[in-house]
């Protein structure tokens, strides 16, 4: 055989073993991730079954897009299905056919909603518990109260699961979480939680969410880890390019509650103000009152 040939043949054979190699080695690395367990002791919350608390809880479930995710009566849905990632699927919260509701303590519960963490340890993917380790022992209550509240819904749901490339494709797009409890400090105790008002601390507490799409820094731009075909996330400080001054406080809350303002429409698959509409009037306006007392950003500045 021509030397040439030869050569070559051992170079490319040698580059494909070392590609297989690194997808094994990757491949491995989301093994563990995924089957990793964390010891993770929490306390127990206040819970209040009285018609206002669940009330409140329902309305809580909403705005933090809980219900978004997990389905209107908790019954559990089908939150991503790509080839390349796997099939994620939310969890039946009620105590009917299918669901956890009678299988899991206000512990597990709490471990889950606050630490990303599953009954045996394992972490949660996707639960977006990044947000939800700050949540008030008072809104937890509420919370857990509206869930174990519900009437069961028989739902048998599949477990999550990630395809083949999937524990590959975690370990490389590093702006997609994957598992939110790698992000958490599961030791500290989350600072407490502001007073409910309308003062600009209450409003920062309330925005959490807003960070995935809009930015640490809420100027916007175009969203990491998301589809190419996704509009940009406008500027929400007071810089460069953001319609929020404009708009004034009541625009603010016109769109926040019915996707529109002034001519201006948002999509409700890409912006989840169906989520956001649960608000009370004075919930928006600490959020635009938080929004506004931020350093002024150009359009784009994440
Ligand atoms: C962005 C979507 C999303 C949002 C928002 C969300 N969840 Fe989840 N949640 C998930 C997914 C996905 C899982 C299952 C993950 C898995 O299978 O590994 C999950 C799991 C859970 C579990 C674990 C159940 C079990 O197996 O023990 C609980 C409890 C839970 N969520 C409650 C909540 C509550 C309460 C909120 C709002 C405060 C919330 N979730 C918001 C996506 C979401
Ligand atoms: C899942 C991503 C996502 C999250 C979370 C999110 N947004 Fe948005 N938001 C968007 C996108 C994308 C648009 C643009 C939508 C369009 O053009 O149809 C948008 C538009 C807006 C607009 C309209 C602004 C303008 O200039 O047109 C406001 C106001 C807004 N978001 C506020 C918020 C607030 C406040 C939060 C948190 C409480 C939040 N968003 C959370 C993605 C998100």
């Amino acid at each position: 055989m021509n030397k040439f040939l030869k050569w070559a043949g051992i170079i490319v054979g040698g580059l494909v073993g070392l590609l297989l190699v690194s997808l094994l080695i990757l491949y491995g690395m989301g093994q563990a991730r995924l089957n990793k367990t964390y010891d993770v002791p929490v306390t127990m919350v206040e819970i209040s079954n009285d018609e206002e608390s669940l009330a409140e809880g329902k309305r809580i479930f909403q705005y933090r897009g809980c219900e978004a995710c997990h389905g209107e009566d908790l019954q559990g849905l089908v939150y991503l299905d790509n080839p390349a990632i796997g099939q994620v699927i939310t969890p039946n919260l009620t105590t009917g056919k299918g669901g956890i509701g009678s299988q899991r303590t206000d512990e597990d519960l709490i471990r889950a909603i606050k630490h990303g963490i599953r009954y045996d340890g394992t972490p949660l993917l996707f639960m977006p518990s990044t947000e939800f380790y700050y949540l008030s022992d008072a809104d937890l209550g509420k919370v857990l109260a509206y869930i174990r509240s519900k009437p069961p819904v028989d739902n048998e749901v599949q477990s999550s699961k990630l395809s083949t490339t999937g524990f590959i494709v975690m370990n490389i797009a590093k702006t997609i979480t994957f598992l939110p409890a790698e992000l958490i400090p599961h030791d500290q105790t989350p600072p407490p939680a502001p007073e409910p008002g309308v003062t600009a601390e209450y409003g920062g507490y309330l925005s959490l969410s807003c960070r995935v799409c809009h930015g640490q820094t809420y100027s916007g731009g175009a969203i990491p880890g998301f589809p190419a075909e996704w509009p940009a996330a406008p500027n929400l400080t007071s810089g460069a390019g953001s319609r929020l001054p404009g708009w004034g406080e009541g625009g603010f809350i016109e769109i926040m509650r019915t996707g529109e303002h002034h001519g201006r429409k948002i999509n409700p698959s890409y912006m989840p103000w169906k989520s956001y509409r649960h608000m009370n009037d004075d919930e928006l306006k600490a959020v635009y009152t938080y929004l506004m007392s931020l350093p002024p950003k150009d359009f784009g500045n994440r």
